[in-house]
């Protein structure tokens, strides 16, 4: 069978139109012809018979097996073009436009977080990601996404998943780049006892990790794994939320600023452990709200060793059941907000019905982006524009920092 393929969806796959309704198509581009097997609603064995002029050969030799990226075949003006056409059409499905500020994109092997998968097998170990849909795991040694140093850190990884591991479970790995050493968490390894505690640690030990969190318990602490927030070093609990690069976070750091000018007292919502927050305050009094208190303790533990900050608040509370009201809010004369994918739709409700003048909101979820923007809109705001920054580099992951203001 052969179809041309219209567009893409949000999961990266080609959209065609087939005999009975819309037929899938991966690794393909718009306006390509593709010859295949219709199975189900999916084109398989697929041959691309005229290529898109956007197609460019994937720069990562695992890209074929591995379903980390999805769209290593496409040119970076394409991958970008198209990220904000995703921005652009979750907007008009709430009858909404905006302005767009050009787009902003992490380059290559600047990943510091990931979560990769790994377990026993005869000859040693397989440490990977999964390829797409699949349990089948994927070894990556030369992945282009990775920051050199969690690439650097997959001896030490194996050599845990070695003791730890067993060739029946698969174990997950979260690594993160830390200013004391890759910073790791393992879920799914064997029970602790003391020969193993003593041989993790050892690991962690010899090859220079900042810490082990095994399961729920801390097996090893090293070094500190600090974070650079601004003027503060912030030590974030193990697995906590971390922007994906240091660029993407500079990105959406300065997209915030832009957003919010010069202010006197802005509230940060869901602040994490102070990503924007702490550098904010180095320039105006700043009042973080975030749900997960082991957050916001290591925060103020920053925020109390930082020199230079003005007045720097911060409150435990769960936004979306106890959002703050716009009784709350009637002191701030600017806000941030950056929830998780479900959006923030209580606190946006309240956000409506408050005087804040202006609002930088970060999102990595256009849909809920979408929604919340249309609640702001309908109570008065304007949204000046959006802007996308991709640190998801490679995949079909979108997010976003975008302008709101009102009166003035
Ligand atoms: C996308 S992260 C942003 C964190 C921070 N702004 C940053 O850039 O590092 C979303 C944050 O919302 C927090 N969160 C999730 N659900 C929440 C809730 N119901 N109330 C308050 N915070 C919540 C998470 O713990 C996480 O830190």
């Amino acid at each position: 069978m052969i179809v041309t393929i219209e567009r893409l969806g949000h999961l990266g796959d080609g959209v065609a139109a087939g005999p009975d309704g819309p037929v899938f198509v991966q690794g393909v581009l718009p306006r390509e012809v593709v010859e295949g097997v219709l199975t189900g609603d999916r084109l398989t064995e697929a041959k691309i018979v005229t290529p898109s002029p956007d197609r460019v050969k994937s720069p990562c030799r695992h890209a074929r097996t591995c379903g980390g990226c999805q769209l290593q075949h496409a040119a970076d003006g394409f991958v970008a073009g198209w990220k904000q056409q995703v921005v652009e059409t979750a907007l008009a499905g709430q009858g909404l436009t905006a302005p767009f500020r050009p787009l902003q994109a992490s380059p290559g092997q600047t990943r510091r977080r990931a979560t990769m998968s790994a377990r026993r097998t005869k000859s040693g170990v397989l440490l990977g990601f999964h390829a797409r849909a699949s349990e089948t795991l994927v070894a990556i040694p030369d992945c282009l996404l990775l920051h050199p140093t969690l690439i650097a850190a997959f001896p030490g990884l194996e050599a845990l998943v070695t003791l730890g591991g067993s060739r029946s479970a698969e174990l997950s790995l979260q690594i993160t780049q830390t200013r004391g050493g890759v910073d790791v968490v393992v879920t799914g390894g064997k029970p602790l006892d003391a020969t193993l505690r003593m041989d993790l640690a050892r690991i962690v030990e010899s090859h220079r990790f900042s810490r082990l969190t095994w399961g729920e318990e801390t097996v090893a602490l090293r070094d500190r794994p600090a974070q650079t927030f601004g003027a503060a070093t912030v030590v974030p609990p193990a697995g906590a939320f971390l922007q994906a690069t240091a660029e993407g976070e500079a990105a959406l750091l300065a997209g915030v600023r832009t957003a919010l000018g010069p202010q006197k007292r802005v509230v940060d919502l869901f602040c994490g452990a102070g990503t924007f927050a702490l550098p904010l305050a180095e320039a105006m009094e700043v009042h973080a709200v975030e749900g997960d208190s082991a957050m916001i303790a290591a925060l103020e533990l920053g925020a109390r060793h930082a020199s230079g900050l003005r007045r720097l608040t911060a409150e435990a509370r769960d936004l979306f059941r106890r959002p703050l009201e716009p009784d709350e809010l009637a002191h701030f004369t600017g806000a941030v907000i950056d929830p998780p994918r479900a959006g923030a739709e209580a606190q946006v409700k309240a956000l409506a019905r408050s005087t804040v003048p202006v609002i930088a909101a970060v999102s990595c979820n256009p849909i809920t982006f979408a929604r919340d923007a249309k609640t702001l809109i309908v109570a008065g705001y304007t949204l000046d524009w959006v802007q996308v920054v991709d640190q998801f580099r490679w995949s079909t992951h979108v997010e976003l920092v975008a302008r709101f203001s009102r009166g003035g």
